[in-house]
């Protein structure tokens, strides 16, 4: 599983990549415009915390596949590794085509439905990012809409991933996962949440008090070993 941390606020990020296995950290429009600053300094800033071994990835605003392709390549040229994400519509399966054929590794987002992942990946995106939360806000399948594009992969053997995006809770991530796909992104507050549970808590303090009972408080292996 590829993880991801879906976030623009570098507390959260020095803090998932101190603990957590990440490959990489994800932004959108309305994650970056929360942080009321500037893009290029934001992502200057993440990129300095996750490294170049990690992915970025950041998404173009424009309204048309031309001006789409201006801002790939200005984000390009500023940090080569940047992953750049563009909406599934008319003009940004436009935009893919012509990013792809620059060699500019593609994203592509708010997708809702399999068939726009499939243009998707057929137009050369690298990462199709289903959002699963607005799916089932709506009353649809978030994790099926994942599991069907997970197949059309499959099946047309197609060189694409899916990133699952938009979660408000453990158990959307754990279908989404378990439906196949192969990368996801999480805010801070629900990726912690992956690890919680009250008998894992107790576990370790019970482990703790036998322990101390035995070799002393605050004594670990190595002072005892
Ligand atoms: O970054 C895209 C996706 O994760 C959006 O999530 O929570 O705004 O639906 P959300």
């Amino acid at each position: 599983m590829i993880y991801m941390l879906d976030t623009a606020n570098l507390a959260a990020i020095e803090r998932g990549v101190d603990l957590y296995p990440l490959a990489g950290v994800t932004t959108n429009p309305s994650i970056i415009a929360k942080e009321n600053r500037p893009m290029r300094s934001i992502l200057m800033d993440i990129r300095e915390i996750i490294g170049t071994s990690r992915m970025l990835h950041a998404q173009v605003m424009g309204d048309t596949a031309e001006v789409m392709h201006q801002e790939a390549k200005l984000l390009h040229k500023f940090d080569n590794e940047l992953i750049i994400k563009v909406p599934v519509t008319p003009q940004g399966i436009k935009a893919m085509q012509m990013i792809a054929a620059d060699g500019i590794r593609i994203t592509a987002t708010a997708i809702l439905t399999p068939q726009q992942a499939l243009m998707a990946a057929v137009a050369g995106a690298e990462f199709l990012a289903p959002y699963i939360n607005r799916l089932d806000n709506i009353c649809s399948n978030g994790v099926q809409v994942a599991s069907d594009i997970v197949k059309l992969i499959e099946n047309y053997q197609l060189d694409a991933k899916v990133l699952a995006a938009s979660f408000k809770n453990v158990q959307q991530v754990h279908e989404a996962i378990m439906s196949g796909i192969q990368s996801i992104t999480i805010v801070p507050e629900v990726f912690d949440q992956l690890l919680v549970h009250p008998l894992t808590d107790s576990g370790v303090a019970g482990f703790v008090s036998d322990w101390e009972g035995v070799y002393g408080q605050g004594k670990t292996v190595l002072d005892v070993f």
